[in-house]
C-alpha cells in the first residue's frame, strides 16, 4: 500500500467536486476530500472531512495530510461581500498559507472567468491580459490569483489557476458556445497541472477547443492541457436559426461574464445601455 500523502481536494460536496471525485481516485489512488457541507457517499480511498475554509485551525489541520490542493471550496456566484470575503478570500489565505508551513506546493486553484468578465467579447484574451473582475466573486478570485503569484515568487510554489468558463455536461446557452468547458476536458485540465513538471504561476483557460472561444492558452502549453470537446456540436440545437437574437447593446450580452456583469449594471457612461 503506497504511504504517499492524498491529494486534497476542497469544495468536494459541489457539483463538480462530486463529478471529480471517483475519477481523481481513480487516477491518483486516493482522495481528501472536504466541504463546509456533508459530501454523500464516501468512496473507496476517500476520506471526507468537513471544515469551513474560514476556519484557518481547521484548514491547518486538513492540509497537513496531504501532498498537493486542488482547491475548489467556496462560494460559487456572486453574494454579499462579507460572505465572499470569509469563504473565498479569507478561505484561500488560509489553504496557501497552510500549504505553505507545510511544504505542500502545488496547488490547482479554481479561479473564474469571472476574473475578466468585464473583457467585451469581441476581445482574445490570453494569460498576460489585465484583469477586470464583473462581481465582489471575481474580485475574490482575483484575489486568489495574486495570492498564487506572491507565493510563486516568494515561496516557490508551482499554481494553476483555472479560469474555468462554464463547465458543464451541455452547453446550453449562446454564450456557452465560447466558454464551455466539458466536464472530460475538466479532468484532464486538472491531471494536467497535477502531473506537469513544473507549473510556475500558470493562469489557464479553462475552455474547452470551441471554434467560438475568447481565451489563448498558448503562454501555458507547458502545462499540457489540451481539450477535445467543441460547443459547435450544439451550436444547432442552442441556435435552430442560426441566428444570435440577443441584445446586442445587454451587458450581458456585450462582456465576456455574462449576466455577472448585467447583474446590477448602473454605469451612467455607458452609452449603450440603458437603450435611449
Ligand atoms: N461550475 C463552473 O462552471 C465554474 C465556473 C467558474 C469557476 N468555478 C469555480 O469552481 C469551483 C467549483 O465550482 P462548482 O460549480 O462545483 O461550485 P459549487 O458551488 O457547486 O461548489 C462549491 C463548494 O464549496 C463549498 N463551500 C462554500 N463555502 C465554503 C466554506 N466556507 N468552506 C468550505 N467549503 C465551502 C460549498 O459547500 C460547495 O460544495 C468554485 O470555486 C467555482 O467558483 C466553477
Amino acid at each position: 500500500m503506497s504511504t504517499e500523502k492524498p491529494i486534497l481536494l476542497t469544495g468536494a460536496a459541489g457539483t463538480l467536486g462530486r463529478w471529480l471525485r471517483p475519477r481523481l481516485i481513480d487516477r491518483f489512488g486516493s482522495l481528501l476530500s472536504s466541504d463546509i457541507v456533508d459530501g454523500g457517499e464516501t468512496h473507496a480511498n476517500e476520506t471526507f472531512v468537513r471544515c469551513d475554509l474560514a476556519d484557518g485551525g481547521a484548514v491547518d489541520h486538513l492540509v497537513a495530510g496531504c501532498r498537493a490542493i486542488i482547491h475548489f471550496g467556496g462560494i460559487s456566484n456572486e453574494k454579499p461581500f462579507m460572505q465572499i470575503m470569509n469563504a473565498n478570500i479569507l478561505g484561500t489565505y488560509n489553504v496557501f498559507e497552510a500549504a505553505r508551513r507545510h511544504g505542500v506546493r502545488r496547488i490547482v486553484f479554481a479561479s473564474s472567468n469571472h476574473a475578466i468578465g468585464f473583457h467585451t467579447t469581441d476581445t482574445k484574451l490570453d494569460a498576460l491580459s489585465p484583469v477586470r473582475p464583473d462581481t465582489f466573486y471575481g474580485v475574490s478570485k482575483v484575489f486568489g490569483e495574486n495570492l498564487a503569484s506572491l507565493y510563486v515568487d516568494k515561496h516557490g510554489f508551482d499554481v494553476a489557476c483555472l479560469r474555468i468558463g462554464s463547465a458543464l455536461p451541455e452547453p446550453k446557452v449562446i454564450r456557452a458556445l465560447s466558454t464551455w468547458l466539458s466536464y472530460p476536458d475538466l479532468h484532464q485540465m486538472i491531471v494536467a497541472c497535477l502531473t506537469a513538471p513544473r507549473l510556475g504561476l500558470a493562469i489557464v483557460y479553462g475552455a474547452s477547443a470551441n471554434t467560438r472561444g475568447w481565451w489563448d492558452n498558448g503562454m501555458v502549453a507547458h502545462v499540457g492541457f489540451n481539450p477535445q470537446q467543441n460547443a459547435e456540436a450544439y451550436a444547432s440545437d442552442i441556435m435552430p436559426t442560426g441566428v444570435d437574437d440577443r441584445d446586442p447593446r445587454d451587458p450581458a450580452t456585450r462582456f465576456q461574464g455574462g449576466p455577472f456583469c448585467s447583474d446590477g449594471y448602473d454605469n451612467p457612461h455607458d452609452p449603450d445601455w440603458p437603450p435611449r
